[in-house]
């Protein structure tokens, strides 16, 4: 068992520096893949300290070398860089694509996610390694090995939805960073945050889609006792183009200006949405305190109990009585 998961991590590692070389030494990966990330912005600096690469655009460029390097199929097939065929035969997975190696909190790479360079909405834009005996989605965090350090000393962990929003953030100077890779935040990956620091400033794309996302994992973070903050960004954009486009310092001041804790942001989305309709009022107070119920330090639900009040303009008792009854529904 621990040796398989031991093999299991040397020919993932063994693909990382073969994706890496690939992307700076090759005709292939320079002129396709480099130059594709230089046109985002990347440095060098950033390109190696998280192992970018580039997967040939051909069906057994990684699978032939290996196995002719005598990694096992067996291997190639369970960490999911290789996929077997009917014949019993093995592919490429990653075709013609960027990869971000994704490395385990103790620096490890234990997976991929490959971007494609095509604009065919058919093509899945990020294609991502299956799960494994060493790669288990939901407790991984992307960057969160080269980010503890700086989460701890700032006692703060920026959460963002993306690979390259991870990179441009870092790149700009902000090391306490880490994505939730598209999916919504697990109990566990919050533990894993919260072995390094108790707040959390979210900093989810400016669209629908990230909007609600970061509406959704957040009761969860309330109930493990963190802070929780967010962070919006203007329509269309996501940190990484937001970064980019205003550069390091605008970045930072628009976020120090722009966060809000998590209950009164959450609060304002709701009263948008609800419009003067009281029913659909009624209903999102409730939703609302469900929130503020979550949160184990009482002293802190009661202030913000008063700022939602002000918030939604009704009565502070009124608030906390519904506090009160949702608290003894769950005693
Ligand atoms: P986004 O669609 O916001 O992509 O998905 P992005 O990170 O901004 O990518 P770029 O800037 O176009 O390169 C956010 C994250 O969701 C996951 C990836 O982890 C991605 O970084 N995702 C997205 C997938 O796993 N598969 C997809 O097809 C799309
Ligand atoms: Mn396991
Ligand atoms: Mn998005
Ligand atoms: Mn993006
Ligand atoms: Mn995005």
């Amino acid at each position: 068992e621990e040796q398989r998961r031991e093999s299991l991590m040397i020919v993932t590692a063994y693909a990382a520096k073969f994706f890496h070389e690939s992307l700076l030494d090759t005709d292939e990966g320079k002129s396709i893949g480099l130059s594709y990330f230089k046109e985002r912005g990347f440095s060098t600096e950033i390109i190696k300290k998280f192992e970018l690469g580039y997967s040939p655009d051909q069906w057994e460029a990684f699978t032939g070398t290996a196995i002719k390097e005598g990694y096992q199929q067996q291997f190639l097939e369970e960490s999911g860089l290789s996929v077997k065929r009917d014949n019993g035969t093995l592919y490429d997975r990653y075709r013609g694509r960027v990869m971000f190696p994704i490395h385990s909190f103790t620096g490890r790479i234990i997976a991929f996610g490959g971007r494609t360079l095509k604009k065919d909405k058919n093509v899945p834009k990020y294609v991502n390694s299956p799960e494994s005996e060493i790669y288990h989605k939901s407790n991984v965090l992307y960057g969160l090995y080269f980010a503890k350090k700086a989460i701890r000393e700032e006692d703060n962990c920026y959460l963002v939805e993306g690979y390259a929003d991870v990179l441009s953030v870092v790149q700009a100077g902000i090391e306490n960073v880490v994505a939730s890779s598209g999916t919504s935040l697990t109990t566990e990956q919050i533990r894993l945050i919260s072995r390094f620091t108790k707040n959390i400033t979210i900093l989810y794309d400016g669209d629908a889609a990230g909007i609600k996302a970061s509406l959704r994992g957040l009761d969860m973070i309330l109930e493990e006792g963190l802070n929780v903050k967010v962070v919006s960004f203007p329509d269309g954009h996501d940190p990484d183009s937001y970064v980019r486009s205003v550069g390091t310092n605008a970045f930072k001041k628009h976020i120090d200006e722009n966060k809000k804790d998590f209950i009164l942001y959450k609060a304002g989305i709701l009263l948008k949405e609800a419009g003067t309709d009281p029913i659909k009022k009624a209903e999102i107070i409730r939703e609302i305190v469900e929130s503020i119920a979550k949160i184990p330090d009482s002293i802190k639900a009661s202030v913000f109990i008063k700022e939602c009040s002000y918030i939604l303009q009704i009565d502070e008792r009124a608030l906390l009585s519904e506090l009160n009854k949702m608290r003894q529904a769950k005693a």
